[in-house]
């Protein structure tokens, strides 16, 4: 790259790039340069950045349009779409942010008709440990499924629901009111879909999302997309990234699943920005990839 040097993360995916302050408006080729590694790299990172809520959503623009999150709780008056992820407490006691979400393994929006494209993760201020982000490779992970589990899942369609298993995930939030849940109503999407950019297939099911897929017996489905999920998060198909503040992370959804861990609350704080960007329906081709 003429403008910036790229530095793979790992041998399967993932780019660090350096070189570029993201203060700074990125000119038409540096942009292009950027969205060309997203498509192809999936995971970017960008270290040593100093970002307010109003940098980063302005970065945010380059991959698209942004959202304004469905759970827009922690939000900043002049920026709703930069969401605070924070253990962090305000006078009264209450979270100044969102906390503890994330810790399966998930595609960001996959419950909605247009899920999320790219996220935006920024560390304003993270522990010395703990708290890594692990992203997990679905295009390699398809590519080296044995061929009689791609078979089952090729050309089906999956369904995703957040109201499913939301009180297993998150024991401790009041349970969904029932307006809550007609709100996210469940959803229908390929179980392998194409990316429409780089035209590789990738796995889009996941054990804490989807209760059913078409032409299966329910206990059939789950029991796949369990043994789908744990072969697609071995550790050779992981990037596991360790935080430093400054850090900025964007990953593509429609590429890798994610997934948080804990740290020690009692110790650090830990205080993120994020935000993200729809993308269009997912799809598969049959003939591509
Ligand atoms: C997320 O799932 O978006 C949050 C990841 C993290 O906090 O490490």
């Amino acid at each position: 790259m003429e403008h910036f040097d790229a530095i793979p993360l790992t041998f399967r995916f993932g780019t660090e790039i350096v070189g570029l302050d993201l203060t700074e408006a990125l000119n038409e080729e540096e942009k292009s340069q950027v969205i060309t590694l997203f498509n192809s790299a999936s995971v970017l990172l960008f270290r040593n950045q100093a970002l307010t809520p109003g940098q980063l959503s302005a970065f945010t623009e380059t991959f698209g349009k942004q959202d304004i999150h469905h759970l827009a709780e922690g939000t900043f008056p002049d920026h709703p779409e930069v969401r605070v992820l924070s253990n962090k407490k305000k006078a009264d006691g209450t979270l100044i942010g969102a906390y503890k979400g994330g810790h399966h393994w998930h595609s960001d929006l996959c419950f909605k008709e247009i899920p999320g494209q790219a996220t935006l993760l920024y560390g304003a201020e993270c522990p010395p440990e703990g708290a890594d982000t692990l992203f997990a490779d679905m295009h390699s992970a398809y590519e080296n499924l044995p061929q009689d589990l791609k078979e089952k899942l090729e050309g089906r369609m999956a369904t995703n629901d957040r109201n499913w298993r939301y009180s297993d995930l998150y024991p401790w939030r009041p349970a969904l009111t029932e307006e809550q849940i007609a709100k996210v109503p469940p959803v229908q999407h390929p179980a392998v879909i194409t990316h429409p950019q780089s035209g590789r297939r990738a796995l889009y099911v996941t054990e804490m999302m989807v209760p059913h897929i078409d032409g299966m017996e329910d206990d059939e489905a789950q029991a796949l997309v369990a043994e789908v999920e744990t072969f697609a998060t071995q550790k050779k198909y992981i990037y596991r990234h360790k935080w430093q503040t400054g850090d900025l992370v964007v990953w593509d959804n429609r590429s890798v699943l994610h997934k948080a861990t804990s740290f020690d609350d009692t110790k650090y704080d830990r205080l993120m920005y994020r935000t993200q960007v729809l993308g269009e329906k997912p799809v598969f081709k049959p003939d591509a990839g």
